[in-house]
C-alpha cells in the first residue's frame, strides 16, 4: 500500500475523520485512528507534544482526506475558532500543497482542487486583521523549499491584498505562482537555504537557471496561466537591475512581480539568518531596502506586526 503524508494541523479535533490514519514508527506505518472515529483533542495535543508533525493516509483514501480538508478550510471564516489555530491550518495546507505540487500538476482536476484550497486561504487572509501574522507565527523559519513556498505564498497574498488595486484573479495567480516559484530549484538538485557565495561558479550558473527550469516544467500544462509563468520567470529580478534572468529593473516589473520578488527575498533572508519572518523585517529593511518599493516594504512591516 502507498501512503500519503498529511500534516497534523490540517486535522480538526473532536470531529470524525472519513479515512484510516496511520503513524510512522520504526520504519512501519501503524494503524492509528479508524475511519469514522473521532480524533479527540487530547490525542492531538499528545502528538504535538511528542513533536509528531505528520500522519499518513493510504493513497486509495487520499480523495476522502481532500474532501475532509475542504470542509476544514470552510471553518477559516469562523471567528469562534482562535486565530492562531486558523493560521496553523492555513500554513499546513499550503505546505501540503507545496509538497504535493508536482503530483497535483499532473491533472487539471487536481490542479483545480489546489486552486480551490488556495482561494479559501486568500479569503482568510483578506478577512480580518492579524491573519498573515497568524500564518507566519505557525510557520517560523522555513527549513526547506516546501516551507519556503508556503511562506512566500502567504506573504505575497497578504501583501497584494494590502497594496490594493489588484484583481482577485491576479491575487489568485500570485498565490499559486508563489507556491510553485522554486519548483525548478529542487529539480536542479538544490534543496534548503542556498548561499550563493558558498557555491562554485558552475553551481551558481546552474542555480540561476531555476526560474527558467520551473517555467520549462510548467509551460506544457495548459491550465497554468501565462501570468503565473511570467511571475515565476521574474521572481529573482531585483529593483537595481542585478537580478536574473533578464536583469529587469523595478519599472519593468508588474506590481505582482515586485511583490513576489520582495516576499521571496524576504523569506530567503529569514531562512539564511535563521530569524523568524515576524522578527526579520527591521534588519531586512536596513540591509535590502534599495532593492524594493519602499511603500511595499512598509506595508509588509505593518502586516508582520499584525496591523
Ligand atoms: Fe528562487
Ligand atoms: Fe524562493
Amino acid at each position: 500500500m502507498n501512503y500519503i503524508p498529511i500534516r497534523l494541523n490540517t486535522l480538526r479535533p473532536d470531529v470524525p475523520v472519513f479515512f484510516d490514519l496511520f503513524i510512522h514508527i520504526a520504519d512501519k506505518q501503524i494503524h492509528y485512528i479508524k475511519k469514522n472515529e473521532i480524533f479527540d483533542s487530547h490525542r492531538l495535543t499528545k502528538l504535538r507534544i511528542k513533536g509528531v508533525k505528520k500522519l499518513f493516509v493510504s493513497s486509495e483514501e487520499e480523495e476522502s482526506y481532500l474532501k475532509y480538508l475542504d470542509e476544514c478550510l470552510n471553518t477559516l471564516s469562523q471567528k469562534n475558532i482562535e486565530l492562531s489555530k486558523r493560521g496553523e491550518m492555513s500554513y499546513d495546507t499550503l505546505v501540503t500543497d507545496a509538497e504535493n505540487a508536482e503530483r497535483n500538476l499532473e491533472t487539471e482536476k487536481s490542479y483545480a482542487a489546489v486552486k480551490g484550497r488556495v482561494s479559501k486561504i486568500i479569503d482568510f487572509l483578506g478577512s480580518e486583521q492579524g491573519t498573515l501574522k497568524s500564518i507566519l507565527e505557525a510557520a517560523g523559519c522555513a527549513l526547506d523549499n516546501h516551507q519556503h513556498a508556503a511562506n512566500v505564498s502567504s506573504l505575497a497574498t497578504g501583501l497584494a491584498l494590502r497594496v490594493g488595486g489588484i484583481s482577485p484573479r491576479e491575487v489568485g495567480d500570485l498565490a499559486l505562482a508563489a507556491l510553485l516559484h522554486d519548483l525548478g530549484k529542487s529539480k536542479l538538485g538544490f534543496t534548503g537555504p542556498i548561499q550563493l557565495n558558498k557555491l562554485t561558479p558552475q553551481q551558481v550558473k546552474d542555480y540561476k537557471k531555476h526560474p527558467e527550469k520551473a517555467v520549462e516544467l510548467l509551460s506544457s500544462k495548459k491550465y497554468v496561466t501565462p501570468t503565473i509563468l511570467r511571475l515565476i520567470i521574474e521572481h529573482e529580478e531585483l529593483a537595481d537591475g542585478k537580478g536574473y534572468p533578464e536583469r529587469k529593473s523595478l519599472g519593468g516589473l508588474s506590481v505582482t512581480s515586485q511583490i513576489l520578488s520582495l516576499c521571496n527575498q524576504f523569506d530567503s533572508y529569514s531562512m539564511a539568518t535563521q530569524t523568524p519572518p515576524t522578527q526579520a523585517i527591521k534588519a531586512f529593511f536596513e540591509e535590502k531596502s534599495q532593492f524594493f518599493d519602499l511603500d511595499h516594504l512598509a506595508m509588509l512591516g505593518d502586516l508582520l506586526a499584525g496591523k
